[in-house]
């Protein structure tokens, strides 16, 4: 499968230039194929901010060549860089709070830059430690999608409607995406008779992103409105929704795009099943559970306005844009280091003390 999903790819958002980051502005997706180039830390982490690059390895991703960035400015500007290197982390870390793997990236990047040698050359060092997280973030999403079709097949072995939130494709990810690769493989093996995909207001990251990834594709995919998955599940025979995760805490308590708590509160009263795909960047073991996850709120005006035109009455919105589904909700998490079913705190610790798979 590993071979075909490679053939397979077409999208990619993230390119490192060997001076400079180039992303693909997802805020003009699927109507414009911009790519923005950045030079700078700050640069990065405005694109971070404003969406540009979203979803949670692709953020930490983009967040790690945004160190390079400004490590190259502070090398030049000479003297104590090391210390101005830590506003560029602040900043940097500043730009999304919700999504673990912005933490994650930037620590691992710092952890190098401490571990340094003094016969390692700095820049170049720290270039190859990025392009390592990109990379291995690519190899996580192929192990990924090899375990959730196992677990789709070990379930029923033949074509089934999958339905899915937010966008998790390759415009997320280093690579083919984390539930959007479970669902790339799952139709390359002849699992998958029709994938739902969430419209995902406000940010509209279904109609606009994995409608246009999945259709690229020609794999069988119809839009819904978010209010829509009770009455699909009811109706159409879904069997699994598969989703992302932007963090998910010790006792396997997930946050995810807004909107996926309540598609497991309606996954568990059909009957249908229930699977979070998330690299293993994406666990933090630091936080017992959901209830400590920083929740982004964004702008009421992505709500209240469509293209800059106001259509809703005048009142304020609260717009919080993740939500956190407790663990018992959940029949699979599946990572690159293995898969957790029916995850807990003992489960979640054993699968951290695996060595990564590749
Ligand atoms: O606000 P976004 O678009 O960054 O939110 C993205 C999600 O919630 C994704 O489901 C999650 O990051 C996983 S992406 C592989």
């Amino acid at each position: 499968m590993r071979e075909r999903l490679l053939a397979a790819e077409k999208v990619t958002a993230i390119r490192w230039t060997g001076d400079a980051l180039q992303l693909l502005d997802q805020r003009l997706l699927p109507l414009q194929e911009t790519w923005l180039n950045y030079d700078s830390a700050a640069g990065v982490a405005g694109a971070i901010r404003d969406m540009v690059v979203r979803g949670a390895p692709a953020i930490g991703i983009a967040a790690a060549y945004g160190l390079v960035l400004g490590l190259r400015v502070r090398l030049a500007e000479g003297a104590d860089w090391r210390a101005a290197l830590e506003q560029d982390y602040a900043l940097l870390a500043d730009s999304r709070p919700t999504a673990v793997n912005l933490f994650w990236a930037l620590n691992r990047m710092i952890d190098r830059l401490d571990r340094l040698r003094p016969d390692e050359p700095v820049l170049a060092s720290m270039v190859a430690e990025a392009e390592a997280i990109h990379q291995s973030d690519r190899e996580a999403n192929l192990t990924m999608a090899q375990f959730g079709v196992d677990l789709i097949r070990k379930h029923l072995d033949r074509p089934q409607s999958l339905l899915t939130h937010c966008n998790t494709g390759a415009l997320a990810t280093g690579g083919f995406g984390t539930a959007l690769g479970v669902i790339r493989g799952a139709y390359l093996e002849g699992l998958v008779e029709q994938v739902y995909a969430d419209e995902t207001r406000p940010w509209l990251q279904g109609s606009r992103l994995t409608a246009w990834e999945l259709a690229g594709e020609g794999i069988p995919v119809k839009l819904n409105a978010d209010s829509a998955a009770a009455h699909l599940m009811k109706t159409c025979g879904v069997t699994w929704v598969v989703v992302g995760a932007d963090r998910i805490t010790a006792n396997g308590d997930v946050a995810n795009k807004i909107g996926t708590y309540q598609l497991a509160v309606l996954a568990m009263h059909h009957g249908v099943r229930f699977m979070v795909v998330a690299p293993s960047s994406t666990i933090d073991m630091s936080l017992e559970d959901g209830d400590q996850i920083p929740i982004e709120e964004r702008a009421g005006s992505e709500l209240l306005e469509v293209n800059g035109q106001r259509f809703a009455a005048d009142v304020e919105a609260v717009n919080p844009v993740f939500d956190v589904t407790p663990a018992d909700l959940i029949d699979a998490i599946v990572t690159e280091k293995g898969v957790v079913e029916r995850p807990n705190a003992e489960k979640m610790a054993a699968l951290m003390s695996r060595k990564r798979l590749h």
